[in-house]
């Protein structure tokens, strides 16, 4: 709807206000249509990697921490869609509470839930139902090999970075790795500010993402151009 001030000021030029007016909103549209396809392509490609395993999706590699009697599946490892690694033992202290975003093919979520090791203590959230299919099923092969682990430890949910579906100030760790690098500044800050929502005082947020350390090169910027009107 076209605010009052706009209609009032059509005079001698109010045609050229109203043109601009409308071609900023229409920008404006487009800008936001395009900022929030985005995350529906996001997701449209993870669906297709749970269902389709891709090794070594992640340009920079994941995490390989190991632990005492801790085995990772082999399907579990190879969706491994992280870099580095967000299970950060001196940082859980007495953590009672774990909420772990995106749980792709839920390796995290086992070697969070290898120091929290009681159910209810550790939620791993996905919107991508088939993503969820294979944690679980991961999850549950990874029981058979490692005796100290019950399926039961780790709550697999739907949930999105936006909403995360727990209430406030109820979780002692937020985790997430090689998500929130994905997401434009505007909803970077919306997932940061649900994660600050559901941490309890004193609680972390523990983040593992790509950075860049220099700015883009210019054929980067190019290439994101030509991405974006191809
Ligand atoms: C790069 S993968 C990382 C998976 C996992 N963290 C790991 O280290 O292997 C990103 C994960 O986030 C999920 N995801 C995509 N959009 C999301 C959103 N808006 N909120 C929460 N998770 C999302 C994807 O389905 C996928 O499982």
């Amino acid at each position: 709807m076209l605010p009052s001030a706009v209609c009032e000021s059509a005079g001698a030029n109010g045609g050229t206000s109203l043109n601009t007016y409308l071609s900023t909103e229409m920008e404006n549209h487009q800008q936001h249509m395009s900022d929030s396809s985005y995350l529906t392509t996001t997701t449209d490609f993870y669906e297709r990697v749970a269902e389709s395993p891709e090794i070594g999706l992640c340009c920079v590699g994941g995490g390989q921490l190991t632990f005492p009697d801790l085995c990772i599946p082999a399907d579990m490892e190879a969706m491994s869609y992280g870099c580095g690694s967000s299970v950060q033992p001196q940082d859980l202290g007495n953590a009672r509470r774990v909420l772990y975003v995106g749980v792709g093919g839920g390796k995290e979520a086992l070697q969070f839930a290898y120091f929290t090791r009681r159910a209810g203590a550790m939620i791993a959230i996905d919107p991508v139902a088939p993503m969820r299919v294979v944690a679980t099923r991961n999850l549950a092969t990874a029981a058979a090999g490692n005796a100290w682990f019950d399926p039961a430890f780790v709550e697999v949910r739907a949930g999105d970075a936006f909403a995360l579906g727990v209430d406030d100030a109820s979780v002692d760790i937020v985790a997430q790795n090689c998500l929130f690098n994905i997401f434009e500044p505007v909803d970077l800050s919306r997932a940061l500010q649900e994660a600050r929502r559901v941490l309890r005082p004193g609680g972390r947020l523990s983040m593992s993402d790509p950075i860049a350390i220099e700015i883009s090169p210019r054929t980067c910027a190019a290439m994101r151009d030509f991405a974006r009107c191809a």
